[in-house]
């Protein structure tokens, strides 16, 4: 059995009387999917200075335990704290539990005779009830993410000649729990191959004669996957030739396909009006944008999330 340190965890097993956020079939639970969403945010502000990752459940009680009971039900108390607040904690039936007591480190809080908590009180504050809001809404978009991610597939597959592209995929691929296949051409790029600026360099004969770029190994399994999200950095404002050999040696049809590039300054511009000939029956190219080299994981995520969603 998984352990938990929250106060009341043994007992915190109860089902849900609200189907609103699927997934979450216990407090325990609900415990884990909060350890992702509890943020400076939702932090109570006069302890958000001193919020970290390291402490999640700092200032996070009454509006933790108000979400609780949206959908666990029972009543919420309070333990009267220096200073004059009340820290929240649930009870249902005979169960008493309060997941942000880690907060406290060692303190031992006493449960017992405490006056009950009413959200009327506490969300007469408009900066709570805006914290409780966000609460419920990051708790949502977590579950619908979960539900997505729990039934779709997603390959990360990207050619990176310089390590820029990889970085973002391989960020990316992480973010959404994609597996990953790199295109690795056959014969490596040399610097002296990418010399853009040289016209007889490599990369400037592949582009003029509209050569194939043989690479190595392939997708084997691509038909198992719903949604395709293909990497690449921008060349001649456009996909390398090897991204269009990729396509043409696999049969995508039917497949969701998002692109993403890096570059350096250009956009991805037209890139998949150019790509669209080498897709199979019924692909669709469903996204394409570029990413700056250090986006963050979260918004990499959104992206492939949106993909995902989109009709
Ligand atoms: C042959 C070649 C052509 C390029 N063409 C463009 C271009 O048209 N527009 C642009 O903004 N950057 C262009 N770049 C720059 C790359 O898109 C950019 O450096 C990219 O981030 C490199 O990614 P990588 O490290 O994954 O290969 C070109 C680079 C090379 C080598």
């Amino acid at each position: 059995m998984k352990q938990y340190r929250f106060f009341g965890w043994e007992l915190a097993d109860c089902a849900p009387v609200s189907g609103e956020y699927p997934g979450i079939g216990s407090p325990k639970q609900l415990y884990d999917a909060l350890l992702h969403i509890w943020c400076a945010e939702t932090c109570a502000p006069r302890m958000r200075e001193s919020w970290s990752p390291d402490n999640p459940t700092l200032g996070q009680c009454s509006v933790t335990a108000f979400l609780v009971q949206d959908i666990f039900g029972g009543r919420v108390f309070g333990i009267l704290r220096p200073g004059g607040n009340y820290h929240c904690y649930n009870v249902i039936g005979d169960r008493k539990f309060d997941l942000t007591s880690e907060q406290f480190g060692g303190e031992t809080l006493c449960y017992d005779g405490n006056p009950e908590q009413f959200r009327e009180v506490h969300f007469a504050k408009a900066e709570k009830r805006q914290r409780y809001e966000q609460l419920c809404a990051a708790l949502k978009a977590y579950c619908s993410a979960q539900r997505k991610e729990a039934s779709m597939r997603i390959l990360t597959a990207y050619f990176s000649a310089g390590g820029v592209t990889k970085l973002v995929a391989q960020r990316l691929a992480k973010a959404v729990g994609a597996e990953e296949f790199e295109i690795v051409p056959q014969e490596p790029y040399t610097e002296a191959d990418i010399k853009w600026v040289n016209p007889l360099a490599r990369c400037n004969r592949e582009k003029i004669g509209k050569k194939d770029v043989p690479f190595v190994g392939a997708v084997e399994n691509i038909r198992d996957y719903d949604l395709i999200l293909l990497g690449f950095p921008i060349w001649y404002y456009g996909a390398p030739n090897i991204v269009a050999t990729f396509l043409k040696q696999h049969d995508l049809s039917g497949k969701r396909i998002g692109l993403f590039a890096t570059s350096g300054g250009s956009d991805i511009g037209k890139t998949g009006e150019k790509l669209k000939q080498f897709l199979g029956e019924g692909a669709e190219i469903v996204g394409a944008k570029l990413f700056a080299p250090d986006t963050d994981a979260e918004t990499l995520a959104a992206w492939a999330e949106m993909l995902g969603k989109s009709e």
